[in-house]
């Protein structure tokens, strides 16, 4: 990757625009990204801490931060760059609007999506190829449910030797956000238990296709529900633990705009001031690895 600038103390993982991005070469060598520890001084907007303050989204290019429940570009750069090395092969098995896609192709890596849904699996593919960055790379959205083996098959047919190298799933927080009809939609789930559950054979599908040594990064919030907190983002972590993955990181990334609560912040923090909880700020990014 280019030398990058850094952009400022709190907003560090912002960027350089598209624009300024030049086209990436396939990285050769060992190891699991393209950065030099040796001269770690030229890679000042890469996060090395737990607490991710990430600033103004970035919404250059395809990024257009118009579906509900999409994650900041910011996510997937900080995970691609960290975690793989440009001509490699990623997986996002809950691709939604294609963010991780999106940042894929800029980056130089090649990348398999997996949605449920038809309508968005398009869209998010029609945003892929009205970016123009010019890397020579492989990007794919299939259309399926993640938790069968069938689409993953496929997926992992698309690469040379049928494994990926990096995964970043994003799926849904549960029930918090509806994203359609399909009973398989792990929002649909009808109890944490059965998320819980569907989500475990998705974790151990990645792990099946992940190349030895590589890493996966699980974005998840937590929820209230009866009058309680729901710690669904231990509960994931717990669940990739079990399925063989070592944890290596917790990250707490701030919520700054959430939608759902964009201007009821005094309502909220009369219920909040009632309920004796306190509102949800923060979300995670579980780093794990497979040994
Ligand atoms: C939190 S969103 C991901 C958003 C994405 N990171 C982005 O930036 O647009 C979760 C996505 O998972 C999809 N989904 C839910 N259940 C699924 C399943 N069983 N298989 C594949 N996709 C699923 C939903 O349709 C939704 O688009």
């Amino acid at each position: 990757m280019p030398k990058r600038k850094s952009n400022g103390e709190e907003n560090s993982a912002n960027l350089q625009s598209n624009s300024a991005r030049k086209p990436v070469k396939a990285g050769s060598g060992g190891g699991i990204n393209g950065i030099s520890v040796e001269n770690w001084r030229d890679y000042p907007h890469i996060l090395t801490d737990s607490l991710w303050l990430l600033g103004k989204r970035d919404s250059t290019g395809a990024h257009t931060g118009d579906y509900h429940g999409n994650f900041v570009p910011q996510i997937p750069q900080q995970i691609i760059e960290r975690y793989s090395k440009a001509g490699e092969w990623v997986i996002d098995p809950f691709s939604g609007s294609g963010t991780t896609l999106i940042e894929a192709q800029r980056m130089g890596r090649n990348c398999a999506g997996i949605e449920l849904n038809p309508e968005i699996a398009r869209e998010a593919m029609r945003r892929v190829n009205s970016e123009t960055c010019g890397n020579p790379v492989k990007i794919e959205n299939l259309c399926g449910d993640s938790a069968d083996a069938k689409i993953w098959a496929k997926a992992a047919a698309l690469t040379p030797d049928g494994v990926f190298h990096l995964a970043i799933l994003h799926p849904p927080y549960h029930d918090i956000i509806k994203f359609g009809e399909d009973e398989k939609c792990l929002s649909n789930s009808p109890s944490v238990e059965e998320f819980l559950n569907t989500f475990g054979r998705v974790l151990a599908h990645t792990h099946a296709h992940l190349a030895p040594g590589r890493f996966i990064a699980i974005v998840i919030g937590d929820k209230y529900a009866g009058g309680e907190w729901i710690p669904l983002g231990f509960m994931c972590m717990q669940r990739a633990v079990e399925t063989g993955f070592k944890l290596k990181s917790i990250v707490i990334k701030d919520i700054q705009d959430n939608r759902a609560k964009r201007n009821q912040e005094n309502l909220w923090r009369v219920r909040a001031l009632r309920g004796g909880f306190y509102i949800f700020k923060h979300e995670y990014i579980l780093v794990l690895h497979k040994a």
